[in-house]
């Protein structure tokens, strides 16, 4: 059986690449930080689809859990052919209003695991000649929204970067680049979304199933969804003093009287 790594498959994105990887017979390894969330999820995933499932509890803000993970993912005893560098968090404050530690450990659970994970897992891969790396970014990493932001257009480039340096491997990556996703991420951020409009809003598995097509036609970077590709390339293309207004960064600094 092949199988697969995913960061963060309890809620959302994460559970939806878990789901798709646990239907296309991949035995999986669930890791994020709730034992007993994880524990849920690999019995369900189990009794579903009937494939294994290890739970490795990890907080991926800390360095050692972070090489903990690392160590299975660079083991030859038993290989891994995907890795989903999916978990992840926001923050409802911008930068002047949050404390130095959430903003180290955005970083260190947006960038540093996805950097580390990925740095152990791809030798083998590319000496076995196959696997799959899906590192969930967003279209946020496309305008200047803050660390999370930068942290996420870190994740774009290092993944479109690595597509450049794998060609003829065989193995694959793809940077999943959503826009808004129906799942606990705003609500875990305390984030107030009542004024987005309905159809800014993507499903799951359409974000999932993109992410698959693409990574089959080895395309690096996926944006799902009808209305989103369109407001890339806009906010790749445009003039960028626009991109900035539709941030609002200024106007959100200025608002808090900084
Ligand atoms: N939802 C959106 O609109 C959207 C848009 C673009 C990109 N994204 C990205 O999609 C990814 C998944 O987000 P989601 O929307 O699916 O969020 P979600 O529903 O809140 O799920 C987040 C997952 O990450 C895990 N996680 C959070 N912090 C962790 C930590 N320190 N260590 C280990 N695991 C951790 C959570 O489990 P535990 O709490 O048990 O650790 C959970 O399984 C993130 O990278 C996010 O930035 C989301």
């Amino acid at each position: 059986m092949p199988k697969a790594l995913i960061t963060g498959p309890t809620a959302g994105l994460g559970r939806g690449f878990a789901e798709a990887l646990a239907r296309k017979g991949f035995d999986l390894v669930l890791v994020s930080r709730d034992e007993h969330a994880l524990q849920a999820t690999a019995d369900e995933l189990t009794h579903r689809f009937g494939v294994r499932c290890e739970v490795v509890p990890a907080d991926l803000a800390v360095r050692e859990d972070i090489d903990r993970v690392a160590a299975l993912l660079a083991s030859d005893d038993d290989p891994m052919t995907a890795l989903v560098n999916n978990a992840g968090f926001g923050l409802r404050t911008p930068f002047l209003h949050t404390s130095m530690d959430d903003e180290q450990a955005l970083l260190d659970v947006l960038v540093t695991s996805v950097l580390r994970l990925t740095h152990a897992a791809l030798p083998g891969m590319v000496a076995r000649g196959s696997g799959m790396v899906i590192n969930v970014s967003s279209i946020a990493g496309l305008f200047p929204g803050g660390t999370y932001s930068a942290a996420k257009s870190w994740v774009t480039v290092f993944t479109e970067s690595l597509a450049v340096q794998l060609q003829g491997s065989g193995v694959r990556t793809t940077a999943v680049c959503p826009g808004f996703v129906r799942t606990e991420f705003h609500e875990r951020a305390g984030m107030d979304m009542s004024q987005t409009p309905d159809w800014m809003w993507l499903e799951v598995s359409t974000v999932v199933d993109q992410a698959f097509r693409d990574l089959a036609v080895g395309r690096p970077v996926s944006v799902a969804g009808p209305q989103y590709p369109a407001f890339a390339r806009i906010l790749q293309h445009g003039p960028r003093s626009l991109v900035r207004r539709f941030a609002g960064v200024r106007g959100t600094l200025s608002r808090r009287g900084d």
